[in-house]
């Protein structure tokens, strides 16, 4: 484990948080989670260009090149020697006595960075995980990764609560995403996902399973809205995440998917993300 804080590498867990930080005060920021693997990380242009576009959409100045943000996460690996985890990294406004509104020209943002192992055996999530499904109480602009995450940590401790592996949200009956990723229904082979709209975030492993892996694997796909009754009749369901990759649901709400098995599509798609990712 290794910890950056505004250009110095500290103590995992150091206490050099302003009490005045609007991260702290307000969740006045935003983030990102980039997965390293075999040493390098994992799709980083996808991870940069998501975080200059929630930063820009939060009027928060860009104060790092993307070279030097590049070139950080190159050292953060190198110099923890860990060649498979993750690195977590987030940018508040900034510290000023608490106040909502803002002076940009005052404040200077706040950078918090580290990079983990995983430890846990992600293999495991291949056999399929249960889901329950919640409405989604989230604001309009989920598009962008923001700090404030209230409803998604509410409704994945109720999920963890009863025994599931996350949350299928719904939004006027819609399906939109997962509490922590983005969810996809197959039905008679066709691959269905949220449209990449301010109410989904446009998960950067979303995208790759639209653009690089659906294609490769010779799947279709259609970027809709769909409702509770076609995720009941969906053949097969899965989440996708950073982390996890392409997680099976094999039960939702206590309900078997499909025939409760993971299904080939899914399992087709799993193979195709491995091969990109090694
Ligand atoms: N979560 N949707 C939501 C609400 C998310 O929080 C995430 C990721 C995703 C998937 O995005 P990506 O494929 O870029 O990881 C979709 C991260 C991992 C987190 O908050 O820790």
């Amino acid at each position: 484990e290794l910890t950056y804080f505004n250009g110095e590498f500290v103590e995992p867990g150091a206490k050099c948080v302003s009490l005045d930080d609007r991260g702290y005060c307000f969740g006045d920021g935003v983030y990102e989670v980039t997965r390293v693997f075999n040493g390098r990380c994992f799709a980083f242009s996808y991870h940069q260009d998501r975080l200059y576009r929630s930063m820009r959409f939060m009027d928060i100045p860009v104060k790092m090149p993307p070279e030097d943000l590049q070139e950080l996460h190159e050292i953060m690996i190198e110099q923890s020697g860990i060649t498979d985890g993750y690195i977590y990294l987030q940018i508040t406004r900034g510290v000023e006595p608490r106040h909502h509104a803002y002076d940009r020209a005052k404040l200077e943002p706040t950078m918090y960075m580290y990079i983990r192992p995983i430890k846990e055996d992600l293999s495991k999530l291949g056999d399929g995980v249960k889901a329950i499904s919640l409405p989604d109480e989230r604001w309009h602009h989920v598009d962008i990764k923001t700090l404030n995450l209230i409803p998604n940590i509410l409704a994945q401790t109720k999920a963890e609560k009863k025994f599931a592996y996350s949350a299928v949200l719904f939004r006027d009956g819609i399906c939109t995403e997962g509490a922590t990723s983005n969810v996809f229904a197959v039905k008679d082979g066709i691959l269905y996902t949220h449209p990449a709209d301010e109410l989904i975030l446009k998960g950067i492993t979303r995208q790759l399973v639209v653009t690089r892996v659906a294609p490769t694997a010779g799947v279709s796909l259609i970027e809709k809205e769909f409702d509770r009754e076609f995720v009941d009749n969906a053949d097969e369901l899965f989440f996708t995440d950073t982390i996890g990759g392409i997680i099976p649901i094999i039960k939702l709400d206590r309900q078997p998917v499909g025939n409760g098995n993971v299904g080939p599509v899914t399992m087709k798609l799993r193979d195709g993300y491995e091969k990109l990712l090694a």
